[in-house]
């Protein structure tokens, strides 16, 4: 096949790409270099026998070339900090959801136009995710986004109705959306454009909602987001670990190995149009458990410190459901906790060390009033 990947030098397009490529497909990769992820003199280059194509994904409408004669698209370009989103609103709904607008013209211009368009959407299109209360257990909730209030009185749980703290279970796909930052409001909003855009150009969208994915080729100079990256800049630098809450809010770690194999099952897989699966372990890991992990596989020892703080449209857990991806494609996440840490950290560690930024990405925050203590 042809296969054009949005954000295709990001880290889990350039995953993808060479993944494709072994399995002998022809590959193009349009990414912009964004300076956040590349730094301000990108060195990242196209695995070989990959193309790629420096372009920002809003002028894809001038470049129907680009899509023309591709049998499938994955969507990936995007900006992705949550907590950035809430105050670069502009660029991020500019870039999620025009970018997307612009990528649906260019498919509506080209003469052969691709049969599938898969896109990369996030769990945070549920907010919070699927509960239960003690009080009804078997039925599920969907609390609405912490208050200000309660995150100041270090509540860290979300509350039912009544006032009773809930308990995560995993969500699955069918729950409402209910973003609590912009960015989960950009991811939502792409899901609805290409629902809308794929009867009437001829496309299956495929939608998949990942988890919090992590591994080897993820940026380590983006203080924004990638807590997995963030937490190691700062410990080869004998620099302590900052926790927010109480650490034991929780998220599912997937490994970029699985989600590769989901994105290439739904190449040609027989699955139903506007398909939408999540993507993730399925299985909830509170964050002080993952900072143990980290330290343990990277062989740091550094202060931890959990520190009350948090961040306004941060949510407390969220684990993936994963029925639907094991019914159409068979997906089944692979490998543990600890041995994608493993690799990560023998990777990372074979990198340049970066400036450490979180607490200049942490200022920002503060400075608009979306951090807390
Ligand atoms: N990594 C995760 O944990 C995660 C979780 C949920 C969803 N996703 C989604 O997966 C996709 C890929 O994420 P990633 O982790 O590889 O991120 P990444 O930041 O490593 O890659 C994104 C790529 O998009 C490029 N890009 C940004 N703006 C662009 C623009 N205007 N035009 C062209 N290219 C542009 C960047 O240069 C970068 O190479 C994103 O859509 C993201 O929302 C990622």
């Amino acid at each position: 096949m042809k296969i054009m990947v949005t954000g295709g030098l990001g880290f889990i397009g350039q995953a993808l790409g060479r993944r494709l490529r072994d399995l002998g497909h022809g590959v193009v990769l349009v990414d912009s270099l964004t300076p956040q992820i590349h730094g301000a003199v990108p060195q990242v280059s196209a695995p070989d026998g990959v193309e790629a194509v420096r372009l920002d994904v809003r002028d894809l409408a001038e470049r129907p070339d680009l899509v023309d004669g591709c049998d499938v698209v994955y969507h990936l370009a995007a900006e992705t900090g949550t907590a950035q989103s809430m105050y670069r609103v502009r660029e991020y709904v500019s870039v999620n959801e025009l970018g997307t607008a612009a990528l649906i013209e260019a498919i509506a211009a080209a003469g052969h136009r691709p049969a599938r368009v898969i896109l990369a959407s996030s769990r945070s299109v549920y907010g919070e995710g699927a509960y239960t209360s003690p009080k009804q257990p078997g039925m599920l909730l969907q609390p609405a986004p912490r208050t200000p209030a309660q995150l100041a009185a270090s509540r860290w749980e979300p509350l039912g109705p009544d006032g009773t703290e809930l308990v995560a279970v995993a969500t699955p796909e069918d729950l409402p959306f209910m973003p609590g930052s912009i960015y989960a409001a950009t991811k939502a909003s792409q899901e609805l454009l290409l629902r809308a855009a794929g009867p009437a150009l001829g496309f299956k969208p495929v939608i998949f909602r990942f988890q919090n994915v992590y591994g080897e080729g993820q940026s380590l100079q983006n203080p924004y987001t990638g807590i997995i990256s963030i937490f190691f800049n700062r410990a080869r630098q004998g620099k302590d670990i900052p926790i927010y809450e109480d650490g034991l809010e929780s998220r599912d770690f997937v490994h970029i190995d699985d989600i590769v194999d989901g994105l290439v099952a739904a190449l040609d897989a027989d699955i139903p149009d506007g398909a939408t699966m999540n993507l993730g372990a399925g299985v909830a890991t509170s964050v002080i458990q993952l900072v143990d992990q980290l330290l343990m596989s990277g062989g740091f020892d550094v202060p931890v410190r959990v520190t009350g703080q948090y961040r306004v449209g941060d949510i407390r857990h969220c684990f993936a459901d994963l029925t639907q991806a094991r019914r159409l494609l068979g997906f089944e996440p692979k490998v543990s906790l600890a041995s994608g840490l493993d690799r990560f950290c023998a990777w990372a560690g074979s990198q340049p060390v970066h400036e450490d930024r979180l607490e200049q990405a942490t200022a920002e925050l503060r400075a608009r009033n979306l951090m807390g203590k």
